[in-house]
């Protein structure tokens, strides 16, 4: 195996890999996005499809990703590259490596000026500036946060000063210290907010929103959408894992870390929701607000609420350090890439690659005010370009290639080295769904994404499966013969 120009260095416990990975699978995806994707669709049924794919797409990826990053032993390019070279695979396979570092950098981009904003909103609540909120201040606050590109890059260049801190410190002095303080930080901040939202009066109402199924509401796009963010929830497919994974030790089991990091991903993404629909609900606001639920909507609430302004700051403090979290795993697969080539320090590569990301991240403070209407894919600006770039496009393409190289690319003899089950039931719903239904569910996702109406969209999918039966049909026969 190609050695790496620096030591690779390792998590000091399995209990302290797994909170990372939570840490970085917890995020605005979950506080934000997750509660707002549910309302729009119409709750229960769109939370069963959810739950669904988490379970039998996202959970073998992300135990296949983890392992390859373990057995390449690097960043996930070099990772990428040994592991084609270990298993006789082509070089091109480094590129599954390139797609996660450049996915990384540029949805960390806008992920900072989100962030950011949530952290503006966290000091306005300690100020008390959601005080008798009503609904027309709430949206001429968040107007006037996004208004001026000065403001808004301020809140996003201080985000990103705070995750380059990190970072730059390295795996155990850094990521391990932030994430030992952030994540029980993490879980007792959602543990009150949880207890204040059974007391609203309307956490009945909230979990029959989330859980009872009216399949009657559910539409295709729905399951398109609850797919999508299965990939962005669980951070697979761009290296994140990857990169995680490859400082895992020996003697950890990977499979029993995975379905923890589900398990916790899922819990607190429902906890969140339950949360923000009891708010919303015990205030009489609208539960399909859409993106700016959290920032619109939820002020109003805290604003009338008795102790408003603890649960109000509270709130924001954890969409903080959640995003927190994510945020220093959106840089570590490209940190760790430059710094492992050894011509820059880890303090070096951090700086070059936050400044780098930060300058992108400007497109995205312009969209919500000058460049707003400046559309550079479809009816897209930039932020939104970017979100449907990445969301939308790398990260299944990602997803597909992880499950197609562990699949079928890597010998079983190599694969048996890091990866074990000890339940064969297991093992065999791992290979198949790795085999067939992931490739065939990503490729329709892909599909539907990319194409501009149905002709395409079957002309993209029956050339995707073909091609993919083709290198499944080589595959076979070379590890055959
Ligand atoms: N999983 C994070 C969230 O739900 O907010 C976002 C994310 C982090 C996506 C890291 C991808 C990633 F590699």
């Amino acid at each position: 195996m190609a050695r790496t120009k620096v030591s690779i260095p390792a998590w000091s416990s399995q209990w302290v890999f797994i909170m990372a990975a939570v840490g970085s699978a917890v995020g605005l995806g979950n506080i934000w996005k997750f509660p707002y994707i549910a309302g729009d669709n119409g709750g229960g049924a769109f939370v069963i499809v959810y739950l669904a794919c988490i379970f039998l797409i996202g959970l073998p990826i992300l135990i296949a990703e983890i392992s390859l990053g373990r057995a390449g032993k690097a960043n996930p390019v070099q990772a990428m590259r040994n592991n084609a070279l270990n298993n006789n695979a082509s070089k091109a396979w480094t590129g599954l490596g390139i797609n996660g570092v450049i996915a990384g950098l540029l949805i960390l981009s806008f992920y900072t000026v989100i962030a950011g904003l949530a952290l503006a909103y966290f000091f306005k609540s300690l100020q008390g500036g959601f005080l008798a909120m009503d609904a027309n201040e709430a949206q001429t606050l968040f107007n006037s946060e996004v208004a001026s590109p000065w403001v808004l890059g301020f809140w996003h260049t201080l985000f990103m000063l705070f995750t380059l801190l990190i970072v730059a410190r390295g795996v155990r002095a850094g990521l391990e210290k932030a994430i030992n303080f952030m994540m029980p930080g993490l879980l007792m901040i959602l543990l009150v907010l949880l207890g204040y939202a059974t007391m609203t009066g309307s956490f009945g109402q909230s979990v029959s929103f989330m859980f009872r199924a009216d399949f009657s509401q559910l539409t295709w796009n729905a399951v398109l959408v609850a797919m999508g963010h299965a990939f962005f929830t669980l951070s697979i497919g761009l290296g994140t894992m990857m990169a995680y994974g490859a400082y895992v030790g020996r003697k950890m089991s990977i499979v029993q870390a995975s379905v923890w990091i589900v398990v916790m991903d899922t819990l607190i993404a429902i906890m969140a929701g339950l949360i923000i629909f009891s708010i919303v609900f015990a205030n009489a606001l609208e539960p399909g607000a859409g993106p700016g639920l959290l920032f619109q909507t939820l002020p109003i609430a805290f604003g009338q609420m008795a102790g408003g302004w603890v649960f109000g700051s509270l709130f924001f403090l954890l969409v903080v350090m959640a995003a927190l979290s994510s945020a220093i795993s959106l840089l570590e697969p490209a940190v760790s890439w430059l710094e492992q080539r050894g011509r820059y320090s880890r303090a070096q590569a951090t700086a070059l690659l936050g400044a780098f990301t930060w300058f992108i991240g400007l497109g995205t403070v312009l969209s919500f005010n000058y460049w707003e209407s400046v559309y550079i894919f479809g009816e897209r600006n930039v932020f939104a370009t970017l979100d449907f770039l990445t969301s939308s496009l790398m990260l299944p393409l990602g997803g597909l290639l992880i499950a197609v190289f562990a699949a079928w690319t890597w010998q079983k003899s190599k694969r048996a080295e890091v990866l074990y089950f000890s339940n064969q039931l297991f093992q065999q719903f791992f290979d198949t769904s790795l085999r067939y239904f992931t490739p065939f569910a990503v490729l329709v996702v892909f599909a539907f994404n990319l194409a501009l109406g149905w002709l395409w969209t079957s002309v993209i999918l029956i050339v995707g499966i073909v091609a993919y039966l083709g290198y499944a049909w080589r595959c076979h026969q070379a590890q055959a013969g």
